[in-house]
Order: C-alpha cells, then structure tokens, then sequence
C-alpha cells in the first residue's frame, strides 16, 4: 500500500469515528470482519429472484420475522442480493432511485439493527452479466452504479457491511473481467475508504478460475468463490441445470458404484441411469471436497489474501439425511482452511427455513449440519415458541 493511500485512509475517519484499524493501515482485512463472514446465510428473495408476490416477502412483519429467525438460528451475517432494478432504473443506469433506496435502506436497517452483518452483493440477471462481457458502456454503467452505491452506503459501519461486486460474473474472458473487476473496486474506494470490498473470479466464480484472477493492490479485499461440487449430487434434477442432472432423482451422497446402484431402478431412463452410474464411480466423499477446496485456500495464502466461499448448500430434492452430510462436510472442509462460508440459502429450493413468508420454521438438521445447533434443540429459539415444530419439507420449486 503506497503512503498516499494510508494517509488518504486515515484523512477519510469521518470526526469522532475510530481511525482504520492497524490492520487496513497495514494492508490487511481486520480479522474481526473475517469472523463476521462465516456463518452467513444468503438472503436471496428480497431483492431478487421475485417470489410469487413480491409484497408478502418485503412486507415488513414478515422481514422482521426472516430477521428474527435468521438471527435466532445463529448466523453471523445475511448477503443480501440485490438486481439493478431494486436500486436504479433501466433509463438511467448508474443514477440511484431515491424512493427505491428507501426500501432498501429499511431493510438494511432492519438486518443491521438486528446486529447481523450484511454483504450488500449486487445480483443482477443473466442479460446485465452478459452485457458487460462485450459492452463497454454497459460496463461504464456498472462501474458508475457502484460508484453511486458505494457513496451511498459509505456511512455505514465498515465492520458490519461489506460490499460485493458481482454474483457470479458469467463472462469467460478473466482479463477481460481483472479490467473491470479492478475499474469497479477503484470506484467503490472512491467514497468508501475503509469498506471491506468483495472481488471474485470470472466464469460463475468457480474456484478453478482463482489462478486467472489479478489480485489488486487494494489489501482491504476479500476474494470469493462459489462451490457446489458435487454438481450431479447437489442440483439433482434440478431443472435449471437441464441435462447434465436431469431425472437424477435419489442420488445419494457419498458416492460409490454400491450405493448408486441401490437407485438405478427408480430413474426415468437410460441417460439418467448413466449420468448416475458415472456419480458412482466418480466417489464423492469428504475427502474429495476438501481436496477442491485445498485448492482455493492454497491460492488464497500463495497471494496472501482472505478468502470467502458465499454460496454453497444442496437442492432440497436431495435425500435429506445426504443433503446435510454433504453440508456438514462442505462447511467442515471451509472451516478447516479458514473459508468464511454463506450458506444458499435462507428459504428457497435449498433453504435452511422452510413455509411462506411469515410463517417460515428452521430446519433443525440443516442447522446442525452447519455446526449452528447441536441436534433438536431441547429449548426452542424464541421464533418458534407457541406450538411451531421444526420439520424437513421439501419447497416446491419457484420455477425460473
Ligand atoms: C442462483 C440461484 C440458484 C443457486 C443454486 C444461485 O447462484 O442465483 O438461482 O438456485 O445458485 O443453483
């Protein structure tokens, strides 16, 4: 970090705030933010992936409820996705709507009041993702509503609200992606000196393209990947998916040719059967996951840097009791290697909670699965005083 920008970062305590810790005068991610980022839960249908009626999920009772509960079963911090339209309109781009920025700040005040950190993630649809691939004005447009957000939220605490790029960029040029990735970074440091700010890798953020990834000079960033192996196990039948998991009903987890070969005979056809035989052979266990994820962490300390994995879980199709063993080995396996980790996610198709909004209840074995109880509880979270039971339940999907 030159001697300009610790100087800069210094100037830019507002009065009567605390300077920047030692650990971002000297280049680092202050430990403490790093522990707020385990044990998160994505916060995925707020502001984006609109449920059937939007206004059950952003009525505020109902809010105050997710918060209550989520707060309830121990998590640590909610990313919070949000797509452009919940903060600008599609005519000016990078120009914040201030009525629209009411509702979120709201919510934001609600989580924060709540003393649950945010990752403020910026979620927008495939078509925004693919226009920045090839469209420099597009890009220009997303560097410039960052910029805008950035100054927006730069009065919040920096140790509780964490800003993040892009979910998931889907372009597979990485330099093409280090350019704006490293444009947007700069932009958001514009107003927000002190924020601990959130890059990833191109490509869907998979840890295979960390190599690819330019770490900028910036030292206040944590970098972040996404980790769903194994794919056929944790998405199957999953119709967003298509054919590379399609009729894979029942797949078990761990995998080996013994156990796949119990499911065969209940599987729609030949392809699936196929696509579950090679599951088999392919042995998915702990091991092999903390394997991949050695990976990442290995990259992680080679550039020194902090690492988060923000989206891992399993589709609720999945045979309960694999569903949360492969959790509990994914979150054990992020732990081992100091990943912070968010779960995805909080009520949809692989949700830890389970009901409509206003009437969701956590399911105890995910919870336990993530290390957050330890078993069925013996005295209720408060959420689910008056009758309420956990139970596992499958959620019909949304449908994309
Ligand atoms: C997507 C969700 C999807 C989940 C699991 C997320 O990145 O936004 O739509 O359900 O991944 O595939």
């Amino acid at each position: 970090m030159t001697a300009l920008l610790l100087a800069a970062l210094v100037l830019a305590a507002p009065p009567g705030e605390t300077r920047p810790s030692t650990e971002i005068l000297s280049g680092r991610v202050p430990p403490a933010r790093l522990i707020k980022l385990t044990r998160g839960i994505n916060l995925s249908d707020w502001f984006t992936q609109p449920p059937d009626d939007p206004e059950k999920h952003l009525d505020p009772n109902n809010m105050a409820k997710d918060v209550a509960l989520i707060k309830a079963m121990g998590f640590r911090h909610v990313r919070l996705a949000f797509g452009d339209a919940t903060v600008v309109d599609p005519q000016t781009p990078a120009i914040l709507n201030s009525e629209k920025m009411k509702r979120f700040d709201a919510a934001l005040d609600m989580l924060l009041a709540a003393d649950l950190a945010v990752v403020v993630d910026f979620s927008p649809g495939h078509d925004y993702k693919r226009a920045i691939e090839k469209d420099d004005a597009a890009v220009e447009n997303f560097v410039g509503l960052w910029r805008a957000l950035a100054k927006h939220l730069a009065s919040r605490d920096p140790e509780m609200v964490f800003f993040e790029l892009l979910n998931e960029p889907v372009m597979t040029d990485s330099a093409r992606w280090n350019v704006i990735q490293k444009k947007a970074l700069a932009a958001m440091r514009e107003s927000a000196p002190r924020h601990t700010l959130i890059a990833t890798s191109a490509e869907w953020s998979e840890c295979y393209k960390l190599e690819l990834v330019e770490v900028v000079a910036d030292r206040n960033v944590v970098y972040n990947v996404h980790y769903y192996d194994p794919v056929r196990f944790t998405h199957q039948d999953a119709p967003w998916v298509g054919d590379w998991v399609k009729g894979l009903r029942n797949a078990p987890y761990p995998s080996s040719p013994e156990v796949v070969a119990k499911v065969l005979d209940g599987l729609p056809d030949d392809t699936a059967r196929k696509l579950m035989i090679n599951y088999g052979k392919e042995k998915w266990d702990a091991a092999k996951i903390e394997e991949i994820l050695a990976e990442g962490a290995a990259w992680g300390k080679k550039q020194g840097v902090a690492m988060t994995c923000n989206e891992f879980g399993v589709y609720r199709k999945a045979p309960a009791a694999d569903r949360n063993r492969c959790i509990e080995d994914t979150r054990k396996a992020m732990e081992k290697f100091d990943i912070g980790w968010c779960m995805w996610d909080y009520a949809g198709d692989f949700g830890v909670a389970t009901g409509k909004p206003g009437q969701r209840v956590a399911d105890a074995d995910t919870l336990k699965a993530l290390g957050l109880m330890s078993g069925k509880p013996k005295s209720r979270p408060p959420l689910l005083k008056g009758g309420r039971k956990f139970r596992n339940s499958l959620k019909e999907r949304k449908g994309y």
